[in-house]
């Protein structure tokens, strides 16, 4: 600890024991026997860990503000005394850490690693220890528990985190529920704090005095997820997700818990170039990360959404051999590194949803020539991604993993998007020889988090990467393991196709970037240039925004993976399609150059393999006009900016399609008016005049 450090402990030991806290259940004027603190390198923000009548709290400041305030840490476990009363601390050790480490893609490539660790060990009178290892960052806070092996408590079943996140006031939140039928894809609400439900993570606030706070957690392993209850106003209570028998997780000691995050910023944009849930998570496992590349991609996906093929067998059969010959010719004509197929395993035919057991993960259609395809495609330098729909019939797509992902290396397939529809929010999990159900587990419980992750380490084993569809929410994890990709885990575009209500409002993207995108990437899909569905009969439905504000979405939307939607007819010969063929999936940098949650948003990004930077600016169903100073660029070089703009007359509701595509020569000097539509955007391309 140095003087800065110990000088603010000291004026905060002082405030806590004569003004004390106000946490409810402390009444006034708490005497704390114990109080270490932790300042992160500036020092911004700093964590206070208390110790009252042998009951552990932590509380936060940033900048001399309480963020936090005392807030109870600790567990009970089935048939033992609760972990949360009679310690005392054992030892406190404190550390630095600093260094920078390369992300092998990503929205930025260099990150660096800069935090203030303090290491607690706590112990009570019938020898009972727990750790509690917490880390300052400048742009947040994070700590873990750690149970080591211990007497009386060798298999252990927990059925609670007593983790409490008490808020200084009510601050506005976005959320969406947990617990809810269609997992997670809903409508993100904004809400005074004592207004929400049980919440997934990552959850934003904003506080009164303009702070952005973003609670999460960080490298969720062998653990339940945390989703958040409200406990008392302005507080929230860690939830863990249960097993169908209540148990929250089970498991052996030592026991470490994934990290808990409390992101902490002076700007809502601050908040997506934050990379603490990365930096909380492990380095690679994977030694070589040569096979794993983002990329762009096209499939035989729209198509079904808009009801004008099937996955099943039949006339309208979408993963037909020819046709997929077709998407592969047009991937190569374009640029595209992949082609998805969706349908082309036997088990859609019938209620494909109630039927999960039918899914034949090896066994092609008739109409697919598996081989012949991936021939086809080696043949033009695109590779094939392979859908594995499994409807959570978990046990039966654990049986065939193996030789599934050992089939789909040999024949050149290196991408995997998976999924997991289901009727209900549970995952059936059988006997795999009577067929008797065993237990109707959450998507997000501690059954399914070990699942998801037997998957990635499979498809590691066999070089393949993963597009995770209905996922297990982000913590970070491709960190540890770099083919994890991306992921859906919230509305995306196929609501539009066929979502009750209409699809997604034109504020929904605008939301996005500042909730759901700090868990990690979103396979979203976006691209869709036929936006009132021409060819499909869905009178109720369409794209609820201007066609360049799809555009835009390729670089507000961080994605390693991202889809060129739309069916190829709507593309071929469009001006437009330029872009989406131009913009790269991977990034040096990432600057947020301005935005507001639910309102607007605008982010450049540079590409990590030339000198181009890309821009993308959207917003809700108002228009806006933004001044946009192009410093990010080089400066003394000029650039052709390449400017898809929303044409004249513009709005998402009565004039989506216009659009008008300029070049104009910049330099970092000059200040760009961008003018967007109501429920529209702006994409530029930046590119030096001289090589
Ligand atoms: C939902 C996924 O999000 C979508 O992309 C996929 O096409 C369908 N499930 C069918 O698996």
């Amino acid at each position: 600890m140095n003087n800065k450090m110990k000088h603010q402990r000291s004026l905060l030991l002082i405030f806590i024991m004569f003004f004390g806290f106000t946490a409810p259940e402390l009444k006034c004027a708490p005497f704390y026997e114990e109080i270490e603190s932790l300042s992160s390198p500036e020092p911004v923000n700093e964590v206070l860990f208390l110790l009252q009548d042998g009951v552990p709290y932590y509380s936060v400041i940033n900048q001399g503000r309480e963020i936090i305030k005392p807030s109870k840490l600790g567990f009970s476990f089935m048939g033992q005394e609760p972990f949360d009363h009679g310690f005392k601390i054992i030892s406190t050790t404190y550390d630095t850490v600093d260094y920078k480490w390369t992300q092998p893609w990503g929205e930025v490539k260099e990150i660096r690693d800069y935090h203030h660790s303090m290491n607690i060990l706590l112990g009570d009178d019938s020898d009972r220890y727990m750790r509690i290892i917490f880390r300052a960052y400048d742009d947040g806070i994070a700590f873990r528990y750690v149970i080591p092996e211990q007497n009386d408590l060798e298999a252990f079943e927990m059925m609670d985190e007593l983790t409490e996140f008490n808020f200084t006031s009510n601050h506005s939140a976005w959320w969406i529920p947990a617990y809810f039928w269609n997992r997670y894809e809903s409508l993100y609400r904004n809400t005074p704090l004592n207004e929400v439900d049980t919440v997934h993570t990552p959850v934003t606030l904003e506080t009164s005095d303009g702070l952005f706070l973003s609670i999460h957690e960080a490298a969720l392993t062998d653990y339940s997820s945390m989703t958040l209850a409200r406990a008392r106003d302005n507080s929230l209570k860690c939830d863990l997700v249960p097993w169908s028998d209540a148990v929250k997780v089970r498991g052996e000691l030592p026991l470490k818990t994934p990290w808990r995050t409390i992101q902490i910023a002076e700007s809502a944009g601050d908040l997506i170039t934050s990379y603490l849930v990365l930096n909380c998570n492990e380095p690679p496992k994977i030694d070589d990360v040569s096979w794993i590349k983002p990329g762009k991609y096209v499939g035989i996906w729209w198509g079904m959404h808009l009801g004008t093929s099937t996955w099943s067998s039949g006339d309208k059969h979408g993963a037909t051999t020819g046709n997929t010959m077709k998407y592969i010719d047009f991937a190569a004509r374009h640029g595209f590194e992949g082609v998805l197929v969706e349908g082309w395993n036997l088990g859609w035919d019938g209620d494909w949803i109630a039927n999960s057991e039918k899914f034949d993960f090896l066994t092609p259609y008739p109409d697919y020539d598996l081989h012949g395809v991936c021939k086809y495609a080696a043949d033009r330098g695109v590779k094939i991604i392979a859908h594995n729909e499994t409807s959570t019939g978990i046990l039966n797509y654990e049986r065939q993993l193996e030789e599934a992902f050992k089939l789909y290396h040999e024949l050149g397939i290196n991408t995997i998007k998976s999924g997991y529809v289901g009727h209900r929010q549970e995952i059936k999990r059988r006997n795999p020889v009577t067929g008797a159900v065993l237990g109707q587990e959450w998507h997000h419980g501690q059954f399914m988090v070990n699942h998801y992750r037997e998957v990635v380490e499979t498809a590691a084993k066999n070089e393949i990467m993963l597009d995770v569809h209905e996922p297990i929410k982000d913590t970070g994890i491709r960190r540890t393991w770099p083919n994890m990709m991306t992921r859906e885990g919230a509305r995306g575009q196929e609501f539009n196709a066929w979502g009750q209500g209409g699809g997604n409002p034109p504020e929904h993207t605008t939301i996005l970037p500042f909730t759901r995108l700090l868990g990690g990437p979103f396979d979203f899909t976006p691209g869709i240039f036929d936006l009132l569905f021409e060819q499909a009969n869905r009178p109720d439905n369409r794209v609820n925004t201007t066609l360049v504000k799809q555009l835009a979405l390729y670089v507000v939307i961080y994605s390693p993976l991202h889809m060129a939607a739309d069916l190829p007819e709507n593309y071929e010969g469009h001006p437009a399609f330029k872009f989406i063929e131009d913009v790269p999936t991977d990034w040096e940098d990432t600057i947020v150059l301005n935005g507001k949650i639910g309102d607007y948003i605008t982010i450049v990004r540079k590409d990590r393999n030339s000198d181009d930077w890309y821009l993308g600016s959207i917003t809700d169903e108002n228009a806006r006009s933004f001044d946009l100073p192009l410093s990010f660029l080089d400066a003394g070089r000029t650039y052709i900016a390449e400017i898809y703009a929303d044409g004249k007359g513009a709005d998402w509701e009565d004039n989506p399609l216009t659009y008008e595509i300029s070049k104009i020569k910049v330099t970092s000097e000059l200040i760009l008016n961008v003018q967007i539509a109501p429920g529209g955007g702006q994409a530029v391309r930046f590119t030096p005049a001289e090589r």
